[in-house]
């Protein structure tokens, strides 16, 4: 028997008033169809059909799911037989319907509504109560059993009353969802063909329907416009905050730290206020990370500390320091023990253990040995207004403060160059340069 599930995504998501489709928009790092893919697998599913409108069916292949276009969006219930015809029938097979703008909804939720759908009943189905008014369709019960769905537009002044409505997450006997789906009309207020039509035909047609009333409504709401999609993403994050900290990371102020799915960070890491971190970045054990700090794609080892600083596209070491307002970026690899101080820019650049560079630095496609030093206002001059040139400096050397490194350009193991070199010939291992341009010194 299988389980599959069909995402329903195709609607045009007018309110967001964007060009971009709704379900893609962004939630913690990832488009809001990634939250409702991911719960739907963790809840057993194996195989996921998305009904797609086409700007989202070209942009299917992000997803590890199935789009099935729905050319003309003719309704709930249109979907998902556009989304049945695409699909092999397994006659014993279950099917689990969500909707692409919940990405609230968890693992747990989508479980509760498959196993609900067991050989008893042929279908089960989310319920909540809201305060009222409210657009949801109204779950309308007879002897205390599901009966029929109303959508709002349908209903009678006293459907209206009922404050038990239709989250949209359902669960079906395959068999019986593709007779009951087959069968539906679209005689209604909208002119749709409403999958919650298909309620009415299983009962009548001697079925059970099961209902899974939840406790917190605010997890089923579908995202419809940009103070939706504020809402969705503050619990989001504090979701993933609370995860992090429940595996032994500080987060000082989860409301000014923004993370994202899939972060690896380590335990007695401290993450201190308006932090970032971002795309799969991984952080070490006893960090300290912020505060005002932007990590995306960063490889961290374990005690690195980033003050006030940024780190993209990069790594760093064991108990390497960077910052304050220090930004790191461009596939820079930062040994262990370094140390990068404030107004500092590595850009491209591999620093060995132990290199300092402490005060108004910039190391642009440079390659500097251990315990070198480099001096306060140094610069690589990388750019040659065509080409960008790299730097190589050797270990144990001293570059003096505001040096100028006229790349390429090579500096020698235990080299020195004095204050204010501008430094645009090779010096050798253990050579001392100094001047404008920099020559050699007498040995002392
Ligand atoms: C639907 C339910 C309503 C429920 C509510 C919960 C129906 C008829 N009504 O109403 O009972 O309370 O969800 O949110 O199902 N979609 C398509 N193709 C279409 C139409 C819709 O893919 O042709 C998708 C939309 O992108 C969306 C989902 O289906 O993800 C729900 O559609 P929407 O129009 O938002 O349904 P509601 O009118 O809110
Ligand atoms: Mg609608």
């Amino acid at each position: 028997m299988s389980i599959r599930a069909i995402v329903l995504a195709a609607g045009k998501g007018t309110r967001m008033k964007s060009d971009t489709a709704k379900v893609l928009h962004d939630v913690c790092g990832r488009p809001m169809l990634w939250y409702v893919l991911h719960a739907v697998r963790a809840a057993g599913v194996t195989e996921m059909y998305v009904v797609t409108n086409a700007e989202l069916q070209a942009r299917m292949d992000e997803f590890g799911a199935t789009g099935i276009l729905q050319e003309e969006q003719l309704g709930t219930g249109h979907a998902v037989r556009t989304a049945l015809d695409a699909m092999k029938p397994d006659e014993s097979g279950r099917v689990l319907i969500a909707c692409g703008d919940m990405p609230l909804v968890d693992a747990g939720l989508f479980s509760a509504v498959l196993a609900a759908a067991d050989g008893n009943s042929a279908m089960a189905l989310v319920t909540a109560r809201v305060s009222l008014p409210s657009n949801f369709g109204r779950i309308v019960r007879r002897d205390g059993s599901v009966e029929r769905i109303v959508e709002t537009r349908d209903a009678s002044a006293s459907e209206l009353q009922i404050d038990e409505v239709n989250a949209g997450i359902y669960a079906f006997d395959e068999a019986a969802l593709r007779d009951a789906v087959g069968r539906l009309r679209n005689d209604n207020a909208q002119k749709e063909y409403y999958l919650t039509d298909t309620v009415a035909d299983l009962v009548r047609s001697g079925k059970r329907v099961a209902p899974v009333e939840i406790s917190n409504p605010a997890h089923v709401i579908g995202i419809n416009d940009r103070a939706d999609l504020a809402l969705a993403r503050r619990e989001m994050n504090i979701r993933l905050c609370a995860q992090h900290m429940r595996d032994g990371v500080t987060i000082v102020n989860p409301l000014s730290t923004s993370l994202e799915p899939e972060l690896k960070i380590g335990r007695d890491t401290v993450i201190y206020p308006n932090t970032s971190i971002g795309r799969l970045s991984e952080i070490g054990e006893r960090c300290a990370i912020g505060p005002n700090s932007h990590l995306s794609n960063a490889r961290l080892g374990d005690e690195v500390t980033v003050n006030e600083s940024s780190v993209f596209d990069s790594r760093a070491g064991d108990r390497t320091s960077i910052g304050p307002y220090a930004r790191i970026r461009d596939d820079s690899q930062l040994a262990q023990d370094v140390r990068i101080g404030n107004f500092v820019e590595v850009k491209n650049s591999k620093l060995a253990r132990g290199v300092k560079a402490s005060h108004l630095t910039y190391l642009g496609d440079a390659e500097i040995g251990e315990e070198t030093n480099i001096g306060a206002g140094t610069i690589t001059c990388n750019y040659d207004g065509k080409r960008k040139n790299k730097t190589v400096i050797g270990r144990d050397v001293m570059i003096g403060s505001n040096t100028s490194l006229i790349a390429p350009i090579t500096i020698g193991d235990g080299a020195l160059t004095g204050a204010g070199s501008v430094v645009t010939k090779d010096v050798p291992a253990g050579q001392r340069v100094a001047g404008n341009p920099a020559k050699p010194l007498p040995n002392k």
